[in-house]
């Protein structure tokens, strides 16, 4: 699905709002780009090394022509190292708009922060040479060759005249990121007609975050909108490669948005982009076992279901004992529950639901940034995707619902007042004690109040 988050501030009289995403929206919009795998994979090999080596004919002496590893295969193989910290290269590309000096020093600040920030917090096994993108074989090629008894069985046979560049997300990704391609213009002839060379690639990079500073439609439709992202291209496990984040430019020059509210947007996209997403979820793999080459990831299957209350939730080994510790249960089916209020037309989100989890840098609203925490249970979900490492001694506590039990948030027992939910519209304290409240409700919340800020000029800059 789609992921944008975005910035808006909602009504005046809930002055704490001011981040909301549409993440799930903008990567259902996306096809994601891998490396050509199987029979493709094939068109794509005689390219570099295996054109010279491949025999013209089979016979018994020249066994058919397999190509043999590429180049990407033997990536992988490096790749099965130790996971080090994920490095996000940040590249802006040359459609960006030229920025005032201002814009681009509060941009880069906020994305440099936000870039350092998550790759403290994960590890990868990183990419061992130059990053490089892949092209998508349907944009390019016009045919394939079908016929198994020929030598370039497979292959790419005719280009798309129209066939110019590989975009992501709407930036036009620079020939230097990405692989080669070629066509094999006869079904038997075994050298190919290169069509783009192999790029450059990017060096020490195992994620290409493409950055752009625009007033979109999407920005302009909703003026209080931040930023948003996708992924458009992903490794042959599925991890996630390169995406695209725009940051609205109208609001890069609004006073009330805080360097802060920059830097935890971008974290919430950046996390999105790197896997937090319904659909990377629910494909949860685990490559941590293939210690070798060619060992697939395997699958833990469908990992996202709905309790008997409906409430859909994240069932991963690392999340599950996340929620146990942190709402002090023995259950074991306390999976951590998702939005119901943001959801698509599979019915889910990609946030948290935000009467169990509120305050979370992964809730669908994201409020005050003093008030946000990069939370155990999100790391716990990054952890299980099965691509990263996650450091949880840099884990925020949470404090909502702390200790609370496995019913805490639900439905039946928010409308009694506690610690965390109150019922009027009185004033009291906001549960982390840094603000004053005002017992209030939100979209999210389904009816359930809780006290939330007040604005006031220390705690709120936004508003000054
Ligand atoms: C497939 O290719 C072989 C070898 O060139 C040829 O003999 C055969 O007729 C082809 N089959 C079809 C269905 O075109
Ligand atoms: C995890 O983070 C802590 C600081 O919070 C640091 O001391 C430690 O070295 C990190 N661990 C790894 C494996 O990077
Ligand atoms: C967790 O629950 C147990 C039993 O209900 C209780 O004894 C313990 O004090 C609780 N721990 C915390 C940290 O709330
Ligand atoms: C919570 O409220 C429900 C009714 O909404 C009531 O049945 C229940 O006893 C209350 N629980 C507590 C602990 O007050
Ligand atoms: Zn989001």
């Amino acid at each position: 699905m789609p992921c944008v988050c975005i910035g808006v501030l909602l009504l005046p009289w809930f002055p704490c709002t001011w981040g909301k995403c549409i993440f799930d929206q903008v990567q259902k919009s996306i096809k994601v780009v891998s490396p050509p795998t199987g029979q493709y994979a094939s068109a794509h090999w005689p390219l570099s090394e295996a054109a010279i080596n491949v025999p013209v004919t089979a016979s018994e002496d020249n066994p058919a022509p397999k190509p043999q590893r590429s180049k990407r295969a033997e990536r992988h193989v490096e790749s099965m190292a130790v996971p080090q910290p994920i490095r996000i290269k940040i590249w802006i590309p040359s459609e960006s708009p030229a920025l005032s000096d201002w814009e681009r020093e509060r941009l880069m600040t906020a994305v440099d922060e936000a870039v350092n920030k998550v790759s403290s917090l994960l590890s990868v096994r990183r990419v061992p040479d130059n990053l490089l993108l892949n092209r998508d074989i349907n944009k390019y090629c016009k045919f394939i060759w079908r016929n198994s008894s020929t030598v370039n069985h497979m292959k790419c046979g005719r280009a798309k005249e129209n066939y110019r560049f590989e975009s992501c997300f709407g930036v036009n990704i620079p020939d230097e990121h990405l692989d080669g391609c070629a066509v094999y213009p006869h079904p038997e002839h075994p050298v190919p007609t290169v069509l783009k060379p192999e790029g450059m690639g990017v060096p020490d990079t195992d994620f290409l975050l493409y950055v752009l500073a625009h007033s979109t439609d999407k920005c302009r439709a909703e003026s209080s909108l931040l930023a948003y992202a996708a992924h458009c291209q992903a490794d042959p496990e599925g991890r996630p490669l390169a995406g695209t984040m725009v940051i609205c430019r109208e609001p890069l020059n609004m006073e009330r948005y805080t360097h802060e509210h920059y830097v935890q947007t971008v974290i919430h996209e950046l996390f999105h982009v790197l896997g937090f997403s319904k659909d990377l979820l629910s494909q949860r793999k685990d490559c941590s076992l293939s210690s070798q080459a060619g060992v697939d990831c395997w699958s833990h299957g469908q990992v996202i279901s709905t309790d008997e209350m409906g409430q859909a939730r994240l069932y991963s080994p690392t999340v599950i004992r996340a929620m146990q510790k942190h709402l002090n249960s023995t259950h074991t089916d306390l999976g951590a529950p998702l939005e119901n209020k943001d959801v698509g037309s599979d019915g889910l989100s990609s946030h948290w639901e935000a009467r169990v989890l509120q305050g979370s840098i992964m809730a669908a609203l994201l409020v005050e940034p003093s008030l946000i925490r990069i939370d155990h249970i999100t790391l716990a979900a990054l952890q299980d995707i099965g691509w990263y490492s996650v450091n949880f001694s840099r884990a925020q506590s949470l404090v909502w619902g702390e200790g609370e039990g496995s019913q805490f948030g639900s439905l039946s027992t928010c409308h009694n007042s506690s610690t965390f939910f109150c019922t009027d519209s009185a004033l009291g304290c906001h549960y982390l004690h840094l603000h004053k409240g005002k017992c209030l409700t939100d979209p999210y919340l389904d009816g359930c109040h809780i006290f939330k800020p007040l604005a006031n000029a220390a705690s709120l800059p936004f508003f000054v």
